[in-house]
């Protein structure tokens, strides 16, 4: 008998709330991150989703987890961390968070004209912090400058296999579009150009690569 690959993928925007009307968000469709779990399923991979607010239908036979904020994604992450063989962090995280949360809603007369930040914590390089043998781990690189120099930065910084560089500076591929333009890295110095793809055949490749 085979034993199933378990596969955690995260996917979308995080939302950080300032009171329950507004929050501090980014324009993550978490296509990309469906089309990574999509075709984990179709490989054959047990999959576990953690998926920030997005209006997209969840594959079928993926076990979906519904986050909001970066702090629930990171204790998501975690829970399932362990078990998971392949990581794939595909969210577009928030960095930041307001340091309160208002219950109730700010009066436009009493809404300040600066808002207080504190720094979320970086999801994916704790996971490494904490990883074990046999794991891989792929991140995402959002620029929108010096992309593969940025991307291998983050790469060595967070200690992880590979990094998906992407640029979404353009609306032709990126955080909203059905297509994007990825450079893969690895760790061993690879620098393997995807090309300007759709997100499925995208997620194809970096499935073919990272878990050959
Ligand atoms: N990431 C994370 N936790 C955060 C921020 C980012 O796990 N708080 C992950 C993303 O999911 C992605 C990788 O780190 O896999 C790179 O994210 P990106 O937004 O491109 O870069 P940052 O690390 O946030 O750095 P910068 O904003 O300076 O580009």
């Amino acid at each position: 008998m085979t034993t199933q690959i378990r596969c955690l993928i995260s996917a979308g925007p995080t939302r950080e709330w300032i009171d329950p009307v507004r929050f501090i968000s980014n324009p993550s469709s978490g296509k990309m991150g469906y089309a990574l779990a999509e075709e984990a399923v179709s490989r054959g991979f047990e999959v576990y989703l953690v998926s920030g607010p997005v209006s997209l239908q969840p594959p079928t036979g993926a076990e979906v987890i519904k986050v909001e904020s970066a702090q629930e994604m990171q204790e998501a992450m975690f829970r399932l961390f362990d078990q998971a063989s392949l990581v794939i962090m595909a969210a577009a995280v928030s960095d930041h968070r307001p340091s309160h949360c208002s219950r109730q809603k700010i009066k436009k007369s009493d809404f300040p004209n600066s808002l207080e930040l504190v720094p979320n914590n970086d999801v994916v390089a704790s996971l490494v912090g904490g990883r074990r043998p046999g794991q891989t781990i792929v991140g995402f690189a959002a620029e929108t400058e010096n992309l593969l120099e940025h991307a291998r930065q983050k790469l060595e910084a967070k200690d992880l296999d590979w990094i998906a560089a992407n640029d979404v500076s353009s609306d032709e591929h990126g955080f909203q579009s059905d297509f994007n333009d990825v450079t893969l890295l690895s760790k061993s110095e690879e620098t393997i150009p995807l090309g300007r793809k759709s997100k499925s055949e995208i997620a194809k490749k970096i499935l073919d690569y990272v878990w050959p």
